[in-house]
Protein backbone atom coordinates (compact mmCIF):
# COMPACT_ATOMS: atom_id res chain seq x y z
CA UNK A 1 0.00 0.00 0.00
CA UNK A 2 1.15 3.61 -0.90
CA UNK A 3 0.80 6.73 1.37
CA UNK A 4 1.42 10.10 -0.08
CA UNK A 5 2.15 12.78 2.42
CA UNK A 6 2.42 16.68 1.19
CA UNK A 7 6.61 15.72 0.11
CA UNK A 8 6.41 11.86 0.41
CA UNK A 9 5.19 8.82 -1.32
CA UNK A 10 5.87 6.34 0.86
CA UNK A 11 5.29 2.79 -0.28
CA UNK A 12 6.83 -0.80 -0.36
CA UNK A 13 10.52 -1.27 -0.93
CA UNK A 14 11.73 -2.59 -4.32
CA UNK A 15 14.83 -4.48 -5.23
CA UNK A 16 15.34 -1.43 -7.26
CA UNK A 17 15.72 0.32 -4.65
CA UNK A 18 19.07 -1.61 -3.27
CA UNK A 19 21.77 0.50 -4.78
CA UNK A 20 20.16 3.59 -2.70
CA UNK A 21 19.83 1.56 0.30
CA UNK A 22 23.58 0.30 -0.31
CA UNK A 23 25.07 3.75 -0.59
CA UNK A 24 22.99 5.32 2.48
CA UNK A 25 22.64 2.83 5.10
CA UNK A 26 26.36 2.30 4.35
CA UNK A 27 27.20 5.54 6.17
CA UNK A 28 28.32 4.76 9.31
CA UNK A 29 26.75 7.67 10.88
CA UNK A 30 23.56 5.83 9.66
CA UNK A 31 24.25 2.72 11.04
CA UNK A 32 25.73 3.61 14.34
CA UNK A 33 22.73 4.48 16.04
CA UNK A 34 20.41 1.56 14.30
CA UNK A 35 20.18 -1.61 16.22
CA UNK A 36 20.97 -3.99 12.97
CA UNK A 37 22.23 -2.04 10.04
CA UNK A 38 25.59 -3.51 9.83
CA UNK A 39 28.73 -1.39 8.66
CA UNK A 40 30.66 -1.54 6.06
CA UNK A 41 27.66 -2.51 4.04
CA UNK A 42 28.90 -4.77 1.42
CA UNK A 43 27.57 -5.56 -1.78
CA UNK A 44 24.32 -7.94 -2.03
CA UNK A 45 23.84 -6.99 1.99
CA UNK A 46 20.75 -4.32 0.41
CA UNK A 47 18.91 -7.18 -1.84
CA UNK A 48 19.13 -9.86 0.99
CA UNK A 49 17.69 -7.38 3.34
CA UNK A 50 14.84 -6.04 0.66
CA UNK A 51 14.25 -9.71 0.14
CA UNK A 52 14.17 -10.88 3.48
CA UNK A 53 11.25 -7.91 3.96
CA UNK A 54 9.13 -9.15 0.86
CA UNK A 55 9.42 -12.37 2.51
CA UNK A 56 8.06 -11.05 6.14
CA UNK A 57 5.34 -9.08 4.24
CA UNK A 58 3.90 -11.76 2.65
CA UNK A 59 3.81 -14.04 6.50
CA UNK A 60 2.38 -10.92 7.89
CA UNK A 61 5.61 -10.26 10.08
CA UNK A 62 6.67 -7.32 8.80
CA UNK A 63 5.29 -3.95 7.12
CA UNK A 64 7.69 -1.85 4.97
CA UNK A 65 7.72 1.23 2.97
CA UNK A 66 10.36 2.72 1.16
CA UNK A 67 10.43 7.19 1.92
CA UNK A 68 10.58 8.78 -1.32
CA UNK A 69 10.23 12.18 -2.30
CA UNK A 70 7.35 12.15 -4.65
CA UNK A 71 7.43 15.05 -6.93
CA UNK A 72 11.64 13.49 -7.89
CA UNK A 73 10.68 9.92 -6.78
CA UNK A 74 14.32 10.33 -4.46
CA UNK A 75 15.08 7.20 -2.46
CA UNK A 76 15.61 8.92 1.23
CA UNK A 77 15.11 5.99 3.30
CA UNK A 78 12.89 3.42 5.17
CA UNK A 79 10.36 2.63 7.76
CA UNK A 80 9.57 -0.86 9.35
CA UNK A 81 6.43 -2.38 11.47
CA UNK A 82 7.53 -5.57 13.05
CA UNK A 83 4.37 -7.69 14.25
CA UNK A 84 4.58 -8.71 18.14
CA UNK A 85 2.96 -11.68 18.56
CA UNK A 86 4.12 -12.13 21.85
CA UNK A 87 1.62 -12.51 24.57
CA UNK A 88 1.07 -8.96 26.37
CA UNK A 89 1.67 -9.25 30.23
CA UNK A 90 -1.87 -7.04 30.37
CA UNK A 91 -3.56 -7.96 28.16
CA UNK A 92 -3.05 -10.68 26.21
CA UNK A 93 -5.07 -10.37 22.66
CA UNK A 94 -3.51 -7.14 22.62
CA UNK A 95 -1.65 -6.41 18.95
CA UNK A 96 1.41 -4.65 19.38
CA UNK A 97 4.17 -4.06 16.77
CA UNK A 98 7.94 -2.33 16.93
CA UNK A 99 8.57 0.44 14.58
CA UNK A 100 12.01 1.03 12.98
CA UNK A 101 12.89 3.85 10.90
CA UNK A 102 16.18 5.33 9.25
CA UNK A 103 16.92 8.36 6.82
CA UNK A 104 19.88 9.08 4.59
CA UNK A 105 22.36 11.77 5.97
CA UNK A 106 21.75 13.81 3.09
CA UNK A 107 18.25 14.34 3.92
CA UNK A 108 18.41 14.92 7.71
CA UNK A 109 16.64 17.56 9.71
CA UNK A 110 14.73 18.55 7.12
CA UNK A 111 11.95 16.82 8.77
CA UNK A 112 11.13 13.74 6.82
CA UNK A 113 11.07 11.06 9.40
CA UNK A 114 8.69 12.89 11.13
CA UNK A 115 6.51 13.46 8.11
CA UNK A 116 6.56 9.62 7.28
CA UNK A 117 6.66 8.70 10.79
CA UNK A 118 2.74 10.12 11.84
CA UNK A 119 1.21 8.64 8.77
CA UNK A 120 2.81 5.04 9.42
CA UNK A 121 1.43 5.26 12.90
CA UNK A 122 -1.95 6.22 11.12
CA UNK A 123 -1.95 3.47 9.05
CA UNK A 124 -0.85 1.06 11.87
CA UNK A 125 -3.77 1.90 14.23
CA UNK A 126 -6.23 2.00 10.90
CA UNK A 127 -5.34 -0.66 8.61
CA UNK A 128 -3.34 -2.70 10.51
CA UNK A 129 -5.80 -2.46 13.46
CA UNK A 130 -3.37 -2.25 15.86
CA UNK A 131 -3.79 -1.65 19.84
CA UNK A 132 -0.22 -0.55 20.46
CA UNK A 133 3.17 1.04 18.28
CA UNK A 134 6.31 1.04 20.01
CA UNK A 135 10.20 2.21 19.16
CA UNK A 136 13.15 2.43 21.29
CA UNK A 137 16.57 4.90 20.36
CA UNK A 138 19.33 5.19 21.35
CA UNK A 139 20.39 7.42 24.48
CA UNK A 140 23.05 8.88 22.15
CA UNK A 141 20.84 9.54 19.73
CA UNK A 142 18.23 12.42 20.91
CA UNK A 143 17.35 13.29 17.32
CA UNK A 144 15.25 9.61 16.71
CA UNK A 145 13.13 10.48 20.11
CA UNK A 146 12.11 14.20 18.45
CA UNK A 147 11.23 12.19 15.85
CA UNK A 148 8.75 9.88 17.84
CA UNK A 149 7.51 12.41 20.42
CA UNK A 150 6.71 14.53 17.32
CA UNK A 151 4.78 11.93 15.32
CA UNK A 152 2.52 11.33 18.63
CA UNK A 153 4.14 8.83 20.47
CA UNK A 154 4.71 9.15 24.11
CA UNK A 155 7.99 9.03 26.60
CA UNK A 156 8.12 5.33 28.28
CA UNK A 157 11.50 5.65 30.23
CA UNK A 158 14.80 4.45 30.16
CA UNK A 159 16.58 1.37 29.80
CA UNK A 160 20.13 0.19 30.84
CA UNK A 161 21.81 -2.15 28.27
CA UNK A 162 21.28 -4.89 27.38
CA UNK A 163 21.56 -4.07 23.66
CA UNK A 164 24.96 -4.34 22.52
CA UNK A 165 26.19 -2.25 19.00
CA UNK A 166 29.52 -2.87 17.78
CA UNK A 167 30.89 -4.19 21.50
CA UNK A 168 29.26 -1.58 23.33
CA UNK A 169 26.25 -1.81 25.73
CA UNK A 170 23.45 0.92 24.73
CA UNK A 171 21.00 2.77 26.85
CA UNK A 172 17.72 2.91 25.23
CA UNK A 173 15.07 5.57 25.77
CA UNK A 174 11.87 4.08 24.74
CA UNK A 175 8.66 5.22 23.04
CA UNK A 176 5.44 4.07 22.78
CA UNK A 177 1.20 4.92 21.94
CA UNK A 178 -1.97 3.20 22.11
CA UNK A 179 -4.50 3.67 19.48
CA UNK A 180 -6.72 5.99 22.08
CA UNK A 181 -3.07 7.91 22.70
CA UNK A 182 -2.49 8.56 18.87
CA UNK A 183 -6.24 9.60 17.84
CA UNK A 184 -6.23 12.51 21.11
CA UNK A 185 -2.40 13.31 20.59
CA UNK A 186 -1.50 12.12 16.90
CA UNK A 187 -3.88 14.18 15.25
CA UNK A 188 -3.14 17.48 16.66
CA UNK A 189 0.74 16.68 16.15
CA UNK A 190 1.23 18.28 19.33
CA UNK A 191 4.88 16.66 20.81
C1 LIG B 1 16.93 9.68 13.53
C2 LIG B 1 16.60 10.06 12.08
C3 LIG B 1 15.65 9.03 11.50
C4 LIG B 1 15.93 11.44 12.08
O1 LIG B 1 15.51 11.70 10.74
P1 LIG B 1 15.19 13.19 10.26
O2 LIG B 1 14.51 13.10 8.96
O3 LIG B 1 16.43 13.99 10.37
O4 LIG B 1 14.18 13.66 11.40
P2 LIG B 1 13.32 15.00 11.45
O5 LIG B 1 13.98 16.03 10.58
O6 LIG B 1 11.91 14.66 11.21
O7 LIG B 1 13.47 15.42 12.99
C5 LIG B 1 14.75 15.50 13.58
C6 LIG B 1 14.64 16.25 14.89
O8 LIG B 1 15.78 15.99 15.69
C7 LIG B 1 16.35 17.23 16.09
N1 LIG B 1 17.76 17.00 16.33
C8 LIG B 1 18.75 16.85 15.43
N2 LIG B 1 19.91 16.64 16.07
C9 LIG B 1 19.64 16.67 17.40
C10 LIG B 1 20.41 16.51 18.56
N3 LIG B 1 21.73 16.27 18.52
N4 LIG B 1 19.79 16.59 19.77
C11 LIG B 1 18.47 16.81 19.84
N5 LIG B 1 17.66 16.95 18.76
C12 LIG B 1 18.27 16.89 17.56
C13 LIG B 1 16.04 18.16 14.96
O9 LIG B 1 16.20 19.51 15.34
C14 LIG B 1 14.59 17.77 14.70
O10 LIG B 1 13.75 18.24 15.72
P3 LIG B 1 12.90 19.61 15.59
O11 LIG B 1 12.04 19.46 14.36
O12 LIG B 1 12.11 19.65 16.84
O13 LIG B 1 13.88 20.72 15.44
C15 LIG B 1 17.89 10.14 11.23
O14 LIG B 1 18.80 10.99 11.86
C16 LIG B 1 18.53 8.78 11.01
O15 LIG B 1 18.10 8.04 10.14
N6 LIG B 1 19.55 8.45 11.79
C17 LIG B 1 20.29 7.21 11.60
C18 LIG B 1 19.41 5.97 11.82
C19 LIG B 1 18.63 6.06 13.11
O16 LIG B 1 19.13 6.53 14.12
N7 LIG B 1 17.39 5.60 13.05
C20 LIG B 1 16.54 5.59 14.20
C21 LIG B 1 16.86 4.44 15.07
S1 LIG B 1 15.85 4.47 16.53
Amino acid sequence: MNILTTRLLLRPLAMSDAPDIQRLAGDRDVASTTRDIEHPYEDGMAEKWIKSCQEQSQSGELVHFALTLAEAARFLGAITVRMDFRPSALVSSSKKAELSYWVGKPYWNQGYATEAVKPVLHHCFTILELDRVYAAHFTRNPSSGRVMLKAGMLYEGSQLGPTVKWGIVENLELYGVTRSQFELRGSTGSP
